[in-house]
């Protein structure tokens, strides 16, 4: 039995005609740039997430780097984020000019470690004139948690740190929309906790478009006005630059189809969650738990529906690399997010990182290994899947 990481015709034959007619719409107006359709996603986008703006971008990377654009991040800046993410979380930091800072990892979430976060803090910074200044002479000016496979960050103990030292909160949220965590005055949503939040919608996210996408979340109405800048080479009146921004804009045909899709993503992520539970509550039967980590879910008796999205299931083995070969050879793929920490990339090597600075990052790397998961994987697909896992284990 043929089993994919991930299988999205289902979902597309079920909407393909309502998908058709909105870009069919589109086409028929020759409006492809900054339209009404856009205007259409983003009211859609910041209603689902209980903010006042969204602004549509073309790209999770370009959510994030025009983020730092609009805040003025740039040289002689320090920004701490996670040590193992996507690229674009480091790279968009360093594009700009700044420091990435990184931080080992809770293991049990893989999200940044809120108490090594303060650690780092606590050990390597002090205050200059007001401001959190590092041991290299950079000033810290802010934090980007990423809400890696559907679970938010520690949102708690990272807010905390953020208030203590006035820092930004920038959330790379590309792999959450729609998840939600716990916080003192109530649940929220990710993207929605700090200064502004990053959305992808590249095609394998739980809400993917056709091509590249992205938004921006916020609640600040000047920041949202930047960004709205920023997205068009930093121009408002024509030709009138005001400062340097880039072409980050959401094209009609993505926020089309987006429209279309975003009212079933909180039933593709329940689905996705099922499916979760399908697999941990089998592992967990057959004993396999002793022998893989599975995810946890730290916000499960919060009584919140999306307190875990399930982007990606991901389990943990020493012997992971055998055992995806072993997956392959029954055809299931698998994927590894990520085979290099941040801190391990040849890029980053002038950041003057070394091997063991963040063991669980570098544990993670090692070990991690994603296993199918889409909102209509059958059980019969799973079940094999989870029969494959225990014949490679004995
Ligand atoms: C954690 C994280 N950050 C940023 C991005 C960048 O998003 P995009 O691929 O839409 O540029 C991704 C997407 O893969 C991601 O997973």
């Amino acid at each position: 039995m043929r089993v994919p990481l991930l299988d999205l015709s289902e979902q597309y034959h079920a909407l393909s005609e309502e998908i058709r007619l909105a870009t069919d719409e589109v086409l028929a107006s020759q409006r492809f740039i900054l339209g009404p359709k856009l205007v259409e996603f983003e009211k859609a986008t910041a209603q689902y997430c209980g903010v006042p703006y969204a602004i549509g971008v073309s790209s999770g990377t370009d959510a994030l780097l025009s983020v730092l654009m609009t805040l003025e991040i740039g040289l002689g800046d320090a920004v701490i984020t996670t040590a193992y993410s996507f690229f674009a979380t480091g790279g968009c930091i360093a594009r700009v000019g700044a420091t990435p800072v990184f931080i080992d990892i809770d293991p049990d979430t893989y999200n940044i470690s809120a108490l090594e976060l303060k650690r780092y803090i606590d050990k390597c910074c002090h205050r200059v004139e007001g401001k959190l200044v590092n041991e290299n002479r950079q000033t810290i000016c802010a934090l980007v948690p990423v809400h890696l496979f559907g679970l938010c960050c520690e949102m708690i103990g990272i807010g905390h740190v953020a208030r203590e030292h006035d820092l930004l909160v920038i959330e790379d949220a590309a792999q959450a929309m729609g998840a939600e965590c716990p916080l003192e005055n109530g649940p929220i949503k990710a993207g929605t906790m700090g200064d502004a939040g990053c959305f992808s919608f590249y095609p394998s996210k739980n809400l993917g478009a056709a091509g590249d996408a992205g938004m921006v979340v916020c609640q600040n109405e000047r920041f949202a006005n930047r960004m709205r800048i920023c997205r068009q080479h930093g121009m408002e009146a024509r030709y009138q630059h005001q400062f340097i921004g880039g072409n980050f804009r959401l094209d009609e045909l993505q926020a089309a189809i987006l429209k279309v899709k975003l009212p079933h993503l909180d039933g593709w992520s329940a689905a996705r969650r099922e499916a979760a539970k399908f697999y941990t509550n089998e592992f967990r039967r057959v004993g396999l738990d002793e022998k893989i980590k599975l995810p946890v879910e730290p916000y499960g008796e919060s009584g919140l529906t999306n307190h875990h999205i399930y982007h990606q299931y991901v389990i943990c083995s020493r012997r992971r690399d055998e055992l995806r070969r072993h997956l392959a050879d029954h055809e299931i793929e698998t994927a590894i997010y990520y085979p290099l920490a941040l801190h391990e990339q040849q890029c980053f090597a002038y950041l003057g990182y070394k091997p063991g600075d963040f063991p669980e990052a570098e544990r993670a790397a090692r070990e991690s290994l994603a296993l199918p998961i889409y909102p209509e994987i059958s059980r019969e697909a799973q079940q094999y899947v989870l029969n494959c896992v225990a014949e490679f284990f004995g």
